[in-house]
């Protein structure tokens, strides 16, 4: 069975053909970075006239790339949120429109749950439960999954304020490091000293919810204070606060819950520093470790279509007068 997802909603057009929600047989990521770079973030009117332009050339490359027909599709699969409304339209209006003329069904996917399975479509056998460290431009959150298919996740903690995402884009626009702000930061930090500057841990040693406006303003402060140092002194020592914070729950989380296995996803899930301290703390813990591709940690469309599969069989097609919600949220329960 055959699934074409498209994922528009922030600032990547992307399209994939995903075969029984775990073969990926194409994955099309156009990127939009180049056109929002000069404001420092994305701007919505543009992506959503940007995903206008671009959803047909990446569908058609996603199909060709798959070498796969329409006739031969089981479904046709779209983010329906959360995310930037206008862009979550333009996809999923696209979605509906090829699914009503090749008359079959259409799924709208949770964006978060995507990257929730996103793991899974690199190693189908990892073990459960496992704690799973959601962290994104919008959302930062610890999630526990008994089993792989798509359900209601166990919620462990989550931000109270920025998301790790927003902190990393906030502090580069701050430093002059231009969007997008988590690899700018990175790459900065690999020149500076993640000892030099002693920022803050927000909500160190309360549960597993998180707060990062604090250290953002921090960052500011010093800089301001300091207006001679060493700015990659400043980005390492900001991306030590953040991963620190990230980590030392994250470990704290998986021991509760007795996880088998630890894993990311999300976009700053493509952080190198951070990607090294889960490694070497599950290690540490006698835990497995699954860091998914980077490119299967930021946002793309073959984890929607696996996601979508699931959903079909077990909660069937989404009509098509369903609307998109910016606000989309996982289907959570809390631990507690
Ligand atoms: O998952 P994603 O691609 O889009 C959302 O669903 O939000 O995540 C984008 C976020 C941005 O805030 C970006 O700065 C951050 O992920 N990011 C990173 C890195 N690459 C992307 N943060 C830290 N280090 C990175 N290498
Ligand atoms: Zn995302």
């Amino acid at each position: 069975m055959k699934v074409l997802a498209i994922e528009t909603s922030c600032d990547e057009t992307a399209a994939a053909v995903v075969e029984d929600g775990r073969r990926v047989l194409s994955s099309v990521v156009s990127s939009q970075t180049d056109i929002h770079a000069d404001f420092g973030g994305v701007v919505p009117e543009i992506a959503s006239r940007a995903h206008l332009e671009l959803f047909a050339p990446v569908v058609a490359q996603a199909l060709s790339r798959a070498a796969t027909a329409p006739a031969e599709l089981s479904a046709v699969a779209a983010t329906i949120g959360p995310g930037l409304i206008g862009s979550l339209l333009v996809g999923v209006s696209a979605a509906k429109a090829y699914a009503w003329a090749w008359g079959v069904p259409f799924v709208g996917v949770n964006h978060m749950e995507g990257h929730l399975q996103a793991a899974f479509l690199e190693d189908p056998a990892l073990s459960s439960p496992m704690v799973v460290l959601l962290v994104s431009g919008g959302h930062t959150m610890l999630i526990c999954m008994q089993d792989a298919s798509p359900g209601e996740y166990l919620l462990l903690g989550q931000t109270i304020d920025d998301a790790a995402g927003e902190a990393f884009d906030k502090v580069a626009r701050f430093l002059g490091l231009g969007y997008p702000g988590g690899p700018a930061i990175e790459k900065l930090a690999r020149n500076g000293s993640p000892d030099a500057i002693a920022f803050p841990r927000g909500l160190a040693g309360h549960g597993f919810d998180f707060s990062f406006s604090g250290l953002k303003t921090s960052v500011v402060r010093y800089v301001r204070a300091n207006p001679g140092v060493d700015l990659a002194d400043v980005a390492a020592s900001f991306q030590e606060a953040v991963v620190d914070v990230l980590v030392t729950k994250t470990r704290k989380a998986a021991a509760e819950v007795g996880a088998k296995a630890v894993c990311t996803g999300g976009g700053v899930a493509a952080n190198t520093a951070l990607r090294e301290r889960i490694r070497h703390a599950c290690q540490q813990d006698g835990r497995a470790a699954f860091l998914p591709s980077r490119a299967m940690c930021t946002d793309n469309a073959a984890m929607i279509g696996a996601t979508a599969w699931y959903r079909l069989q077990r909660d069937g097609p989404t009509p098509l007068d369903a609307p998109v919600d910016p606000n989309l949220k996982l289907p959570l329960v809390r631990l507690r």
